[in-house]
């Protein structure tokens, strides 16, 4: 008999104003055309003034609850991913609590860029096999719109605000990778890396900063570091690409996400993808396509998934997990 940490619940949600491509030509030397080619993306979600990370999480966070069957107080920890907190502290986690009236357990966010929701699930399974806690929910919630250099047209169209939200709950499985649940995690990070994707500002740097981007760098890195890292979670499952019903990986470049399926040999039709929709939403893409791919009726109880993902730091890992 084994612990797992299973998805009981997952929900999401997106601000309601929607930015197609072509609203850049207006503003920017670029086209549609460009920015579909280059980057798979066509339109993404920007909060609204005054929305903040933490109210996109609280909802997507409800909308997890709702699809669970469970209220907030039969959580024990909410862990959000962010790199686009509220405030510099408490932190968004500590928010979304207040906001979902829970009054026990406890909260706190995880740091890592576009890998967020990795290290953030990778930190509620360490939790829920250690025994201190027995459903956690796990959000990735971003308001990149805040950090874009608007005249630097090499990111701005890239990137987008959302959340999504996962629950998962201590159950017990056979100890083998038939079990549903979190069968493997992998993480990395590489600081050596740490200037070819940062922001430029920060609380002890005195201002809040624009996101920086090498972008073919950070490309030439991506294919080959995800791949890696979901082939390793992979096997140390004991599974291969063949047992990949969906790779859920982080939606940044569909260029990218086509690269690191082929590298695992896996046709683009094993693969949830939303880049089009939502654009790069950082620490919040992965959930975003879990619940998207969920509702679509792709994801079904008992399907093999790899997600992984790739960010500033670098940081870079992937999760399986049986659904
Ligand atoms: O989530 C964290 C991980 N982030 C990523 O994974 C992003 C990784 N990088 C990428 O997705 C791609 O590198 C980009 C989409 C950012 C760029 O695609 P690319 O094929 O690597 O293009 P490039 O950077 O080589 O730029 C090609 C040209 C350049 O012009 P020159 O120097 O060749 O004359 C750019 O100035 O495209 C130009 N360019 C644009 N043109 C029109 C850059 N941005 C734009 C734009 N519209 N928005």
């Amino acid at each position: 008999m084994t612990t797992r940490a299973v998805v009981i619940g997952v929900g999401h949600y997106l601000p309601e104003r929607i930015v197609e491509n072509a609203e850049f030509e207006q503003s920017l030397d670029t086209t549609d055309d460009w920015i579909r080619s280059r980057s798979g993306i066509e339109r993404r979600h920007f909060a609204a003034e005054g929305q903040t990370t933490s109210d996109l999480a609280a909802r997507a966070a409800r909308d997890a609850l709702q699809d669970a069957g469970i209220e907030a107080d039969d959580l024990d920890a909410i862990i959000v991913a962010t790199s686009t907190a509220d405030l510099t502290f408490p932190s968004a986690a500590t928010m979304v609590q207040a906001e979902l009236g829970m009054t026990r357990g406890f909260a706190f966010d995880v740091q890592a860029v576009c890998a967020g929701f990795v290290f953030a699930l990778a930190n509620a399974n360490a939790l829920i096999l250690s025994g201190q806690a027995k459903r956690v929910m796990v959000i990735g919630a971003e308001t990149f719109s805040r950090i874009m250099d608007w005249s630097d047209r090499g990111t701005c169209v890239l990137f987008g605000d959302g959340a999504g939200a996962l629950i998962v709950e201590a159950q017990t499985g056979n100890g083998t990778n038939a079990d549903r649940g979190i069968l493997s995690i992998d993480l990395n990070s590489d600081g050596r890396h740490r200037d070819i994707l940062y922001v430029d500002g920060g609380v002890s740097t005195n201002s809040i900063g624009f996101l920086r981007m090498e972008g073919k760098e950070v490309f030439r890195h991506a294919v080959e570091k995800l791949a890696a890292t979901a082939t390793t979670a992979l096997e140390k499952a004991g599974l291969n690409g063949s047992d990949v019903d969906w790779v859920v990986p982080h939606q940044a470049n569909i260029r990218i996400i086509q690269g690191t399926a082929r590298k695992l040999g896996l046709d683009m039709d094993h693969v949830v993808v939303t880049v089009q929709d939502h654009g790069n939403t950082s620490a919040a893409s992965i959930p975003l396509a879990l619940s998207v791919g969920k509702d679509r009726g792709q994801i079904k109880p008992g399907d093999l998934l790899v997600t992984e993902a790739i960010g500033g730091g670098l940081a870079w890992g992937a999760v399986v997990l049986r659904w």
